[in-house]
């Protein structure tokens, strides 16, 4: 149950003891590292510096760390208190301070048997339940062959990342749609192609407010009715928390889920709908089993060998000692190609902040910011800039060991290029004439799966989540509000009641001069 806690005054990194010992060790020699060098004096850093987490193996030998950066920022990690923090998230406690809520996605990936006395976990399964029995349903349902999933952020990230990163397990017969922008050349496109007769919308949102999916939903209705659509109870569904708001719609066919599951982390809910009518029941529990053994490494493993731990130390090390400003997730997978978007949401709403958990300024950078595209796409694009630009920006690889098709050659390609851009971002190349020079010494991070399966997905974005939690820990903020999406959100409905009326008073010079412009 949720109740008030003691913990949410933490120990800020700043004020710990372990802060000034790693500004100075960096200042000394940390600053300085030479990969190469590093490799060269240490037969042993392969072993030291990498690791086999649940599905995911992770070589972090290629970043800019030594044992005793790596011993600081262990000891860092428990000056602040990051064990106690993660026990309570576990615990249930409402860590999610401003808004008084627990924070349990993880919950929603715990088997039924699972060692907990949170009366929540009954709800989560009986849910889960009647969501998979839909989705089965509907995947035998041969008469529905489009699936148009109406959401935004979270209510679209993750399922529109799943459902492209489990291809190679979805059933035939079936197409996916994701429409999420207000912009209605979105919606327009797809119901160029859909037939009422033959389409099931899922309306996705938790608070069933959100202006875009709100507009898209009624215009999808609307559509639906004057294409001759019959039977909305058969050709919608709601996936929300809202469940009063979705049958006030008119939609009777709803799956909940509860405020203790934010936005960016609800793929695990009635949100990953979509993914389990694309890949069926039996692997969504795969996907949500994945998730559980890295949620079960997070909570149990030492500091020093738990992945989520040590990926959340080296981004604080990254971005408030090296003060690197971003970083680039480069999946070799194309199946993974929304997955730096989804990771975009995931870090930048989670620890886009400028004030601790108390509300209190910072005096040091948070969230970097994330993007990417997958290889070796990026190669032919911006790697230019990674391999021989003025910044130094941390890349993260992720390859599977087998690929999900049969074509020859490809895959051995595929991962020859990801090995060598590493090795060519760490090796870099001298050559007097500064044009083809290449500095190296330039990090990297290389995550392994044997194969993009439900399971690996599972643990990669749980990874990724508790790593999330690890540097916002750090950071003393709440990663678990995004009030920074709200003033625009206010503003649009000033904005669009001006566009209508053509009233600029009291606006800024720009807003009222573009405001003319659009009218005319
Ligand atoms: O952009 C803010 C946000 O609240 C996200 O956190 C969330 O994922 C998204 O909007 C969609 O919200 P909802 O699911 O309530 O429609």
């Amino acid at each position: 149950m949720a109740r008030m806690n003691n913990d949410t005054i933490r120990p800020r990194c700043d004020h710990a003891p372990a802060w000034a010992a790693l500004r100075e060790h960096f200042e000394s020699t940390g600053s300085k590292l030479d990969l190469r060098e590093a490799f060269r004096l240490d037969e042993g850093r392969f072993q030291a510096f990498s690791q086999q987490a649940p599905h995911v193996f992770a070589d972090l030998s290629r970043n800019l760390i030594d044992t005793q950066s790596q011993g600081l920022l262990l000891e860092l990690a428990r000056e602040c208190g990051v064990e106690k923090h993660r026990d309570a998230m576990f615990a249930g406690e409402a860590i999610n301070n401003t808004e008084q809520r627990p924070v349990k996605h993880w919950l929603l990936r715990a088997p039924r048997n699972y060692n907990s006395d949170d009366p929540d976990l009954a709800l989560v399964h009986s849910t889960l339940d009647a969501m998979l029995a839909y989705a089965e349903e509907v995947r035998g349902d041969d008469a529905i062959t489009d699936i148009v999933n109406i959401g935004i952020g979270g209510s679209d990230l993750g399922p529109q990342m799943a459902v492209a990163a489990l291809d190679s397990f979805a059933a035939a017969g079936k197409r996916f749609h994701f429409v999420s922008n207000i912009d209605g050349h979105e919606l327009a496109a797809v119901l160029k192609k859909v037939r009422p007769v033959s389409t099931l919308f899922l309306v996705a949102s938790k608070t069933f407010t959100t202006i875009e999916t709100m507009t898209n939903a009624r215009s999808a209705r609307a559509w639906f009715e004057a294409e001759g659509g019959r039977d909305i109870a058969r050709h919608f569904a709601a996936l929300t928390t809202n469940v009063a708001a979705a049958r006030e719609f008119g939609i009777s066919t709803t799956f909940g889920f509860w405020d203790w599951v934010g936005g960016r982390y609800s793929i695990w809910s009635a949100i990953g709908l979509p993914v389990a009518m694309a890949i069926g029941a039996g692997r969504f529990r795969e996907l949500l089993a994945g998730a559980h053994e890295m949620d079960r490494h997070f909570a149990t493993t030492p500091l020093e060998t738990n992945l989520p731990v040590r990926l959340g130390l080296l981004d604080v090390w990254y971005r408030n000692f090296h003060g690197f400003t971003s970083r680039n997730v480069a999946p070799y997978h194309s199946a993974l190609r929304r997955l730096p978007a989804y990771l975009q949401q995931l870090e930048m709403e989670s620890n886009g902040k400028r004030v601790d958990a108390q509300g209190r300024a910072l005096s040091f950078a948070t969230s970097p910011v994330l993007w990417g595209e997958p290889g070796t796409n990026g190669q032919h694009a911006y790697f230019q800039m990674l391999h021989q630009g003025t910044d130094v920006v941390p890349v993260e690889f992720i390859a599977a060991k087998k690929a999900n098709h049969a074509l020859p050659g490809h895959h051995e390609l595929l991962l020859a290029n990801a090995l060598a851009q590493a090795q060519a971002l760490m090796q870099g190349k001298a050559d007097e004439g500064g044009h083809r020079n290449f500095p190296g010494n330039r990090p990297s991070s290389f995550f392994l799966l044997d194969a993009l399966t439900p399971a690996s997905l599972g643990a990669l974005l749980a990874m990724h989540e508790h790593r999330v939690f690890v540097s916002g820990s750090l950071w003393g903020i709440n990663s678990f509000d995004q009030w920074g999406v709200e003033l625009g959100k206010v503003l649009a409905l000033d904005v669009a009641a001006r566009l209508a009326s053509g009233d600029a008073a009291g606006l800024d010079g720009s807003t009222a001069g573009l405001l003319r412009h659009i009218r005319g």
